[in-house]
């Protein structure tokens, strides 16, 4: 089992050397992604997902436990401890949710654990969307909350990578916080790129992107640690004014007076 990823920096843009020149991820462990679009946050998640070895555009190297990975790890996916989840991922399948997960828990686990992943996966699943998923309902009737949430979950407990990556998928319908604390739970290192301040707050540590490069790791502190439930709370308030003016109710009284 893997207890750590190592970027090793390489270039920017420009080819002026990274400002962060080594960053140490361990297992268990959260980072967040930031950076304004075109900054190389969906490169750098990339060069993760490949196990770059300094010949990607941008010169990085990533080590496993301290070395380089065993070409195998790159070359057979089944052996790559990365899971890695963008917009554009999805299941590519009309089963119903339970075979659908029964099957791939079969190939990816052992026959005798398939059906005790399956129920886990959903109940995981479940844990991240309001909507709870039905076992019996086709993967291509979910809505796109549950499509996120079931994605996650697959990652996480079938595939059962020691990392999981996320890059900038939109996050409608899934329990943010929820998604990381379980993710802690298990043990998963997590990176995502975000542009959320409640999910970003709520990271080990924040990776500043600009310019191809990677120009600052922001470990959270003490107001990091005390403003992310503050931007919980008006998380949870502006979405349930959302359901109150979609519901053509008046807004006076409501969870927003906090703020007034
Ligand atoms: N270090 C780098 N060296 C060379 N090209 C880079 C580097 N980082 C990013 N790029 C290029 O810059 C463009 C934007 O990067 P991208 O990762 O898509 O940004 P973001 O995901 O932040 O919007 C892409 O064409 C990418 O190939
Ligand atoms: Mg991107």
């Amino acid at each position: 089992m893997l207890d750590s990823l190592t970027i090793l920096g390489g270039r920017s843009r420009t080819g002026e050397p990274e400002p962060v020149g080594r960053l140490d991820l361990r297992v268990g462990e959260v980072l967040a992604v930031v950076g304004p679009t075109g900054s190389g946050k969906t490169t750098l998640v990339n060069d993760l997902e490949l196990f770059a070895d300094g010949t990607t555009s941008t010169g990085r190297k990533v080590l496993v436990d301290g070395v380089p990975p065993p070409s195998r790890m790159r070359d057979e996916p089944s052996a790559s401890p990365i899971a890695l989840i963008t917009q554009h991922t999805s299941f590519l399948s009309d089963l119903p949710v339970g075979e659908f997960l029964l099957t791939h828990a079969r190939i990816r686990r052992s026959p005798t654990a398939a059906g005790r992943v399956v129920e886990e996966t959903l109940a995981f699943a479940n844990e991240l969307t309001g909507e709870p998923i039905d076992a019996r309902s086709r993967m291509t009737d979910l809505s796109g909350g549950q499509a996120r949430a079931l994605l996650i979950a697959d990652a996480t407990v079938v595939c059962d990578t020691p990392v999981v990556l996320l890059d900038e998928v939109e996050n409608a319908g899934i329990d943010r916080a929820r998604a990381l604390a379980l993710l802690r739970r298990h043990r998963k290192a997590f990176v995502f790129v975000t542009h959320d301040p409640h999910v970003a707050l709520l990271a080990d540590a924040r990776l500043v992107m600009k310019g191809g490069a990677m120009t600052a790791l922001l470990r959270a502190d003490e107001a990091d640690r005390r403003l992310a439930a503050v931007a919980g709370r008006m998380d949870f308030a502006l979405a349930r004014v959302r359901e109150a003016i979609r519901a053509g109710e008046r807004l006076a009284g409501s969870e927003l007076e906090a703020f007034a």
